[in-house]
């Protein structure tokens, strides 16, 4: 087993800059942890893009191969309850960030980062949802779960067009929920398409610094940018309002005072897919294997190669993908 090669791609510091190559490695130079899984499909997220361009906070070390996301086959364990031949997911915790990940055709973990594949979703589909899809259907459970329901009002999506947004989007429509959402481009066919029953600019939910309190609009929110835009939204949450936060692509700062808080009775419940508890992480791929399925996420998916991979990281930094790009391996 150990005398098995693989293809990975790994990233090196030279001096000041980060080189990326695609790699020979053996098991060997993988951790030492109790489950091997040879990959079939990993994607690319933004954090992917940082681990790759030597971000100290995403990646401490180097060489690394990034990778927070992949799906593959069991073909060694330690422990009994991951079996070999099992296919499975894992995604998050330290997979990419400081433990080598799904851009190599191998990876090596704890078992308590497996999650078994859920019956109705292929190892394909897994990583067309990723850690972005997993993050919005994370969102919408969430708000289910605190007790928003569809004849409350009109829910705000944020960032709509994003990994996140797009599906947060597309499962609260198929929730029944009248979503607005609030985008930065001309995307309204798009967002439509998705199940928006309107689209406004993303000028339309920042601004309003000055008040502590706005117009009570939204009965729930799925925030995925932070910052003025998510202030704004908490502001402009109906009484026993519920605003989730997941992202801060507009800014890590939140100007707020507490009235929305103790005077609207808003409840503001934070995101974490890296560190989501395995039985919440199985729970939440079995929603998506089922209620939260969507065949358009086939046409919204790009499939790329281990030597098309480098190529779409630049994409990805210029804000320049539109949809999910998934890395098929070679088997
Ligand atoms: N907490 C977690 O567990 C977790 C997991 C995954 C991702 N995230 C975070 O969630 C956020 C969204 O992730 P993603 O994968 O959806 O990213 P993404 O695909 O890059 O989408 C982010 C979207 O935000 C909007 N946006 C970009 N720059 C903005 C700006 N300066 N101000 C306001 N809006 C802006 C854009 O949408 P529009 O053009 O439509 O406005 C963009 O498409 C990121 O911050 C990511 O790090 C967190």
């Amino acid at each position: 087993m150990d005398n098995i090669t693989f293809q990975a791609l790994v990233v090196r510091q030279q001096g000041d800059d980060f080189i990326r190559q695609i790699e020979e490695q053996q098991l060997t130079d993988l951790p030492e942890h109790g489950v091997v899984v040879q990959v079939h499909y990993s994607s690319l997220n933004y954090k992917d893009a940082l681990s790759a361009t030597g971000n100290r906070g995403v990646t401490r070390r180097y060489p690394h191969t990034p990778g927070i996301d992949a799906a593959g086959v069991v073909v060694a364990s330690q422990d009994k309850d991951v079996a070999v031949g099992q296919q499975v997911i894992v995604h998050c915790y330290d997979l990419g960030m400081n433990t080598a990940g799904g851009f190599g055709q191998y990876i090596r973990v704890p078992a308590d980062w497996v999650v078994p594949l859920p019956d109705g979703l292929s190892l394909r589909e897994a990583m067309m949802y990723g850690t972005g899809g997993f993050t919005a259907a994370l969102s919408v459970h969430k708000l289910l779960a605190q007790g928003v329901t569809a004849d409350m009002g009109q829910v705000l999506v944020t960032g709509a067009t994003g990994g996140v947004g797009s599906l947060a989007v597309a499962i609260l429509a198929r929730e029944g929920f009248e979503v607005v959402a609030a985008s930065g481009k001309a995307a309204e066919e798009f967002l439509l398409g998705l199940g928006a029953r309107s689209v406004i600019g993303r000028d339309k939910v920042s601004g309003g610094a000055d008040k502590a309190m706005l117009r009570a609009r939204w009965a729930g929110v799925v925030d995925c940018v932070g910052g003025d835009i998510l202030s704004r939204a908490i502001k402009s949450t109906l009484p026993g309002g519920v605003v989730t936060s997941c992202g801060n692509v507009a800014g890590a700062d939140l100007p707020l005072t507490v009235y929305p808080f103790i005077l609207r009775g808003v409840s503001l419940l934070g995101i974490d897919a890296a560190e989501c508890p395995l039985a919440l992480r199985h729970t939440i791929w079995q929603r998506i294997a089922a209620e939260w399925k969507f065949d358009h996420l086939q046409a919204q998916t790009a499939e790329v190669d281990l030597a098309g991979l480098s190529a779409q990281i630049d994409e990805i930094l210029a804000g320049k993908i539109q949809g999910r790009v998934i890395i098929k391996h070679e088997s």
